[in-house]
């Protein structure tokens, strides 16, 4: 009985264990990278050229993007192109949790743009 008991709720945690690392990323981990110099070994911040996301407000919709001469096919080797060619880091793995914070930072920016007031046009 006991036993059974300590199963189920092993089963429970590596359940919710499971669902958190499948989770999307945390925009507010994303920022705090995006404003950080050192974010994936690089010595420059994206905040850099992009002051609070500016000008990545259609990011998150595109998925053609072309950064510095080259092609990217989606959001993430987008982001990688920065990070190379920009911020002189290490380019990051696609299904990293940085890599989803990053994006879901970038996604979250989409209608936040601009110095219009909310109720602008
Ligand atoms: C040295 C300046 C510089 C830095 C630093 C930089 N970028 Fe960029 N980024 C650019 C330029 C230039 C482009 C291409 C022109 C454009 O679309 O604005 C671009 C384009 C992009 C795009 C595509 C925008 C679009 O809609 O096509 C994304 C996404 C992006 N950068 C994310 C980042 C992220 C994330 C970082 C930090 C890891 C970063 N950038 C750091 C200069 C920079």
């Amino acid at each position: 009985m006991k036993s059974a008991k300590i199963m189920l709720i092993s089963l429970l945690v590596l359940g919710l264990a499971v669902t958190f690392s499948f989770a999307a990323g945390d925009a507010a981990k994303g920022k705090a990278m995006f404003n950080d110099p050192k974010f994936a070994g690089g010595s420059k911040s994206c905040s850099a050229c992009h002051p609070n996301g500016k000008g990545l407000e259609k990011a998150g919709e595109k998925k053609d993007f072309s950064i510095m001469g080259g092609t990217q096919k989606s959001l993430e080797e987008a982001v990688n192109a920065c990070i190379v060619g920009a911020n002189k880091g290490k380019a990051l793995d696609v299904k990293s949790p940085q890599m989803q914070d990053m994006v879901a930072y970038i996604k979250s920016l989409k209608g936040a743009a601009g110095k219009k007031p909310a109720s602008g046009y």
